[in-house]
C-alpha cells in the first residue's frame, strides 16, 4: 500500500555551530507532501532551503521535530539506515551536475542501479533506456566534457530518477546554466512529474517550473511564510 504522504514533517529544527555562534537554519518546519506533487520552494539566500532538502534526502539529520520520508522515519534511523534510505528512496539533482568525468553518460546513470545492488551490464542497459526516454539517445556514450551544461544536467536528472525513487530533490538545478538551457531542464522536471507521476521538491526561482507546481512555498529565516 502506498503511504499517504511521501513527506511528513513536523517542527523540524536544524542549527549549525559556527565558532561560538549558533545559526538556526530551520526553526520549526511543518510539511506534508502527497505522492505526485511538484512542490517548488523559493525564498531569500540563507533562508534554509538547502538545509531542508538535505534533511528530506537523508544527507543530514534534524536536531528536533519528526520526519518521515517514503515511510522511513529519518529522525531515529541509524547512519546505515540513512545510507540505505538514500539509495532506495530518493534522487538528488544539484546545481553542479556532479557527474563522474571518466565515465560516459550511460555509465554515470548506471551507477544508480549498481548502488542498489544490480549487476553492471543490466544496470547499463537500463541506463540507456532511461537516457533514450529523456531524449538523450545520442549522448549515451559521451563523457561529461563532451556535452553541454544542459545535457550534463539532463544526464544528472536521468541518474537521479533511473532507479525510480519515491522522491526527487532538486536544489537550484539550473543555477549553473544559461537561460535557454534552464527552460529545457525545467520542462524535463515538469514532464517527469506529469508523465511519470514523480514526486518532486525543487528549490528554484525559475517561473517556468513554478507555473507547473502543485504548491509554491517560501522559506525565509528558517520558516515557511505567507
Ligand atoms: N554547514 C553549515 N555550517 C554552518 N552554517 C551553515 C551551514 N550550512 C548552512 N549554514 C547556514 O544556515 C543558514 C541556511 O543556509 P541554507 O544553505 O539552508 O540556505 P539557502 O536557503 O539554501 O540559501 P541559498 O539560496 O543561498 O542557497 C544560512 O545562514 C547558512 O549560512
Ligand atoms: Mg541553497
Amino acid at each position: 500500500m502506498a503511504p499517504a504522504h511521501v513527506v511528513h514533517a513536523r517542527g523540524l529544527t536544524r542549527a549549525y555551530r559556527r565558532g561560538a555562534r549558533e545559526v538556526e537554519a530551520l526553526r520549526g518546519v511543518d510539511l506534508d507532501i502527497s505522492p505526485g506533487e511538484l512542490v517548488v520552494i523559493m525564498g531569500p539566500s540563507g533562508g534554509g532551503k538547502s538545509s531542508l532538502l538535505n534533511l528530506l534526502g537523508g544527507l543530514d539529520r534534524p536536531d528536533g521535530g519528526t520526519l518521515t520520508v517514503a515511510g522511513v522515519n529519518l529522525t531515529t534511523s541509524s547512519q546505515g539506515e540513512l545510507d540505505a534510505f538514500r539509495r532506495q528512496h530518493v534522487g538528488f539533482v544539484f546545481q553542479f551536475f556532479n557527474l563522474i568525468g571518466t565515465l560516459d553518460a550511460a555509465e554515470n546513470v548506471a551507477l544508480a542501479h549498481v548502488a542498489r545492488g544490480e549487476g553492471w551490464s543490466s544496470a547499463r542497459a537500463q541506463a540507456r533506456e532511461t537516457l533514450e526516454e529523456l531524449g538523450l539517445k545520442d549522448r549515451v556514450d559521451h563523457r561529461p566534457a563532451e556535452m553541454s551544461g544542459g545535457e550534463q544536467q539532463r544526464v544528472a536528472i536521468a541518474r537521479a530518477v533511473a532507479a525510480r525513487p519515491d522522491l526527487l530533490l532538486a536544489d537550484e538545478p539550473t543555477g549553473d546554466v544559461d537561460a535557454a538551457t534552464t527552460g529545457a531542464i525545467m520542462e524535463l522536471l515538469a514532464t517527469l512529474n506529469r508523465d511519470r507521476g514523480m514526486t518532486i521538491v525543487a528549490v528554484t526561482h525559475d517561473p517556468t517550473l513554478a507555473q507547473y507546481a502543485s504548491r509554491l512555498l517560501t522559506l525565509s529565516d528558517g520558516r515557511f511564510v505567507g
